[in-house]
């Protein structure tokens, strides 16, 4: 048994973040007398994704900052959803955009993020906020990946020099997590689904990020002991349970710290969309 377990306890650390974060949102409204305002564009039906805008409105409301979601139907063009983010990125008292992900197939969501002005860009995902993630420069980071990143700093956990997997490579999570680890000194791993010996990397990793989007494939047996275990899947199970990408039977016996689902990454993410949009805010008026 490793001597100690971490629960990396995510609903705890958002709700403190949030609370520093509404005193943050206070004192912006006092030096430049108007609101920090976060617009979300949604596409469609998705289920999902209305409970997490749903999320992200609450949580907007809670700390102050003004949240607006636009509402388009699964039919909508790309010249239509262009012309809404094109609007959005020249009015001058929005100072964060972002589209919710998934949209229809029909659209090409790449080419709706790079309407999205680095400057108002909370979800940096365009390629200028992906580019400058990687030359260690960024202004908004992916929200799950930033809030990984924070959660690991609440409990003073340095990932210098740890060998880190990261499983996963989408835009989302994988990718901008593996520079945001490597920019912290970690030495990464990227596995994904044609890597060849999934297993064999996360048994030797001090580090695992879970992002494969697989309800509970991976195990206490997988891991290393004492190693620590980040998990950013969330799905129903049959039982209409909720569940992670990892099965979490045991791992407190056996990793040192990991994160639980729900009440894990899910929170983090939320706060994070919060912490860009006010730095986003901030930013637009220094300049
Ligand atoms: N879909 C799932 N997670 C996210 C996210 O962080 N941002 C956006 N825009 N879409 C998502």
């Amino acid at each position: 048994m490793p001597p100690s377990f971490q629960l990396l306890d995510g609903k705890f650390v958002s709700s403190e973040l949030k609370k520093s974060l509404s005193v943050g949102v206070a004192e912006f409204k006092k030096l430049y007398g108007r609101t920090p305002s976060l617009h979300v564009v949604i596409v469609g039906q998705d289920p999902a994704s209305q409970i997490y805008v749903g999320h992200k409105e609450k949580a907007a409301a809670q700390i102050g900052i003004e949240s607006r979601v636009h509402r388009l139907s699964s039919t909508t063009t790309q010249t239509e959803v262009e012309s809404l983010v094109l609007q959005l990125a020249q009015e001058s008292h929005v100072d964060g955009i972002l589209v919710q992900m998934p949209i229809p197939k029909h659209l090409n969501s790449a080419r709706i993020n790079e309407l999205i002005p680095f400057e108002k860009d909370v979800d940096g995902f365009s390629s200028q906020a992906l580019g400058a993630l990687c030359l260690n420069n960024a202004k908004a980071v992916a929200c799950t990946p930033a809030g990984v990143m924070e959660l690991l700093d609440f409990y003073k956990i340095q990932v210098q020099g740890m060998d880190a997997v990261v499983i996963g490579r989408s835009t989302i999570v994988g990718k901008p997590m593996a520079l945001l680890l490597l920019n912290a000194g970690a030495t990464v791993t990227v596995c994904h689904t044609k890597t060849k010996d999934l297993y064999s990397h996360v048994r030797n990793a001090d580090l695992v990020v879970v992002a494969a989007g697989k309800p509970e494939f991976l195990n206490v047996s997988h891991f290393k002991k004492g190693s620590i275990v980040i998990d950013v899947g969330i799905h129903r199970d049959s039982n209409q349970k909720i569940v992670g990408d990892v099965k979490s039977e045991g791992l407190e016996k056996h990793v040192s710290a990991a994160s639980p689902v729900p009440g894990g990454v899910g929170p983090m993410t939320i706060a994070m969309l919060l912490k860009n949009t006010l730095t986003l805010a901030h930013d637009r008026m220094k300049v």
